[in-house]
């Protein structure tokens, strides 16, 4: 059984006062990690304090990025294994915001999946379909090629513990949600290709999510779809009481 996750991905925002009373303020609403686990994606400058006050919470903390190096001359970068070791369970890779603004490519991807699996880490890897859109109408193949290279040399067994969020661009940050059936197609597109690259079996377990876009009023109708097993939510993620509703999105109508 998937157990669905509920990320948060609060970008470049909040302060680290913000953050902390945020951690606080959610702990004693979330779901027990058995039945929804959630995610809040922060700032590195951040992670540290948030742990500290996140003690008997099934909140996970996570990282939006990393380098695919634990060490070395690589100057403003954040190490994968000082992540691991401060505590951090999970960490977003390849979000289209890293695509398009820091040039990073299928290739850079696949080693800090990597990086990040070898630290013990879950990798969340988001996939966008806007360039095939925009190049050649082509946008599923898009999707199937960032999926097969992020993916590229790992095992089943990693394969079977990491997130695949599909997160068109076009729909992240505008207010415009993919509709439900597209978000299943993606996913379920997604799905297909692990089944091709690994085995029915194996597809089966790995948890995909939607983002783009993502609240209150879509999350459950979204979370009723087969190959939807969770969200990644931005701007719905940076209030308190916003992010305890997607939570618990089992009890909203
Ligand atoms: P959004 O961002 O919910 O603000 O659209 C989603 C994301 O970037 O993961």
């Amino acid at each position: 059984m998937r157990i669905p996750f509920i990320g948060g991905n609060w970008k470049m925002n909040l302060s680290l006062e913000e953050a902390i009373k945020f951690v606080e303020e959610i702990k004693p609403k979330l779901p027990a990690a058995n039945v929804v686990e959630t995610a809040i994606a922060a700032s590195p400058l951040f992670l540290e304090s948030m742990i500290e006050h996140n003690s008997d919470s099934p909140l996970q903390i996570t990282a939006e990025n990393c380098f695919y190096k634990n060490c070395g001359a690589y100057t403003g970068e954040v190490s994968p294994q000082a992540l691991s070791e401060m505590g951090v369970g999970y960490v977003i890779v390849g979000h289209s915001e890293r695509r398009r603004y820091f040039n990073e490519t299928n290739d850079i991807i696949n080693k800090k999946v990597h990086a990040v699996l070898d630290n013990k880490m879950v990798p969340i890897i988001c996939c966008d379909e806007t360039m095939g859109r925009l190049d050649n109408g082509d946008h599923f193949s898009w999707v199937v090629s960032q999926v097969t290279a992020a993916v590229q040399g790992v095992s089943e067994d990693d394969a079977a513990k990491i997130i695949i969020a599909y997160e068109p661009s076009w729909a992240i940050g505008t207010g415009h949600s993919a509709s439900t059936a597209e978000a299943e197609e993606g996913c379920y597109l997604i799905r297909q290709t692990l089944a091709d690259i690994y085995s029915d079996e194996i597809a089966d377990q790995i948890r995909i999510l939607y983002g783009g876009s993502v609240t209150e009023k879509n999350i459950a109708a979204l979370m009723k779809e087969p190959d939807i097993d969770g969200v990644l939510a931005g701007k719905a993620s940076l209030s308190p009481n916003e992010f305890i509703k997607l939570a618990n999105f089992q009890s909203l109508k």
